[in-house]
């Protein structure tokens, strides 16, 4: 995607030897590269959502496989290091795939060749992640393609930032309307805020403006009303993990706007590549639901005069839960969208007869 006009990724290798992502905490106020030196930064990085997105903490979690072989590229290390990114963010299953894969590769070599090879994966994975979404983008653009009605916008709702800064390039739900843009398709994007952490308030809307999209951020609790009232020609979403069956874990809202697309009969499509599917579990009951900090909720950051603020917006003390993902149920999904293809929930492994 473009920032500044010029094509950029989310995460790029160094010639230092370091890795630099995009500080996703401080945006939509401040662009700010920061640089994972260590194991250490790159766990950092994904616990504390400087990165996020499960594509984009599966690069890091790679690339911090990498930065970890050169303290310790044994396999006792390379054990270790990997104990210490899967216990980052437990939803997200492109975290462990991209760990998993990295151990693969790198324990039937020579310690001596590790580190090397460990950059060149990690890279690879990268290359991977930007062809797979490219090819969700094309896919994604024959449905809507099949949607647009003459003269007029296609009005698509997304949810949380399932975008450019949730991949190394593209995004999954936002990649088919990128494509779409670049044949000048008319598009409008309804991005709704996604509380507690509002990346679609704050990450989405940055992007989209970045790209020129046409788009509004609506509250979370609007959504409904919109779609009752016409206003939504389909729902799009990512998603951190798929299991076998076709049942979804998204950030927390997505079975919310689900329920509301199947009541108004709007198609509601998840966009994943193929690592976020976790072809282990046969349905959501095996997925683990991250809780997190209650502070995401009782606060909330922002800018004031340009200087970067968070206040309180309960009582004082007030108890609050914080589930960062929820599930929607296979039935409520009219379609996935990978890199392989389009299929209904049921019928995904039609996508891949051999899967990994
Ligand atoms: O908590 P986050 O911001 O990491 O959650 C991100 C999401 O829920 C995305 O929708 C999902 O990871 C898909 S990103 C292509």
């Amino acid at each position: 995607m473009n920032v500044n006009d010029h094509p950029t990724r989310t995460i790029r290798p160094l010639p230092n030897g370091a890795v630099e992502i995009i500080d996703q905490t401080l945006l939509p106020h401040r662009l700010q590269w920061r640089t994972l030196m260590t194991l250490t930064d790159a766990c950092e990085a994904i616990v504390v959502m400087r990165v996020r997105g499960a594509p984009l903490i599966g690069a890091t979690a790679a690339y911090g496989m990498a930065l970890a072989t050169r303290a310790d590229a044994s396999d006792a290390g390379l054990a270790q290091a990997s104990a210490a990114l899967i216990a980052t963010r437990p939803t997200a299953v492109n975290l462990r795939w991209a760990v998993e894969r990295m151990q693969a590769v790198l324990l039937p070599l020579p310690v001596a060749q590790r580190a090397a090879t460990a950059w060149t994966e990690a890279a690879r994975i990268c290359d991977e992640d930007v062809a797979c979404n490219a090819a969700i983008g094309q896919h994604g653009l024959a449905l809507f393609q099949k949607w647009a009605r003459p003269g007029q916008p296609l009005r698509v709702m997304t949810h949380c930032n399932a975008g450019w800064l949730a991949t190394v390039d593209w995004g999954t739900a936002l990649a088919p309307v990128y494509a779409a843009q670049a044949i000048g398709m008319p598009l409008f994007v309804w991005a709704s805020e996604t509380r507690p952490r509002n990346q679609g308030a704050s990450l989405t809307a940055w992007e989209l403006r970045e790209q020129g999209i046409d788009h509004a951020v609506i509250a979370d609790n609007a959504a409904g009303l919109l779609m009752r009232r016409g206003e939504v020609d389909v729902v799009i979403v990512g998603a951190d993990r798929v299991a076998a069956n076709g049942d979804v874990a998204n950030k927390v809202g997505t079975y919310l706007k689900a329920l509301a697309a199947h009541d108004n009969g709007i198609p509601f499509y998840v966009a994943v590549p193929g690592p976020t599917i976790d072809w282990r579990i046969p349905d959501a009951a095996h997925i683990p639901i991250e809780e997190r900090d209650a502070v995401e909720v009782t606060h909330i950051p922002g800018a004031l005069d340009d200087a970067l603020h968070t206040v309180r917006l309960t009582p004082a003390g007030c108890a609050a839960v914080n589930p960062a993902f929820d599930i929607t149920p296979a039935r409520l999904v009219t379609g996935i969208i990978t890199e392989c293809g389009v299929a209904p929930p049921g019928r995904l492994a039609d996508l891949y007869p051999n899967p990994a």
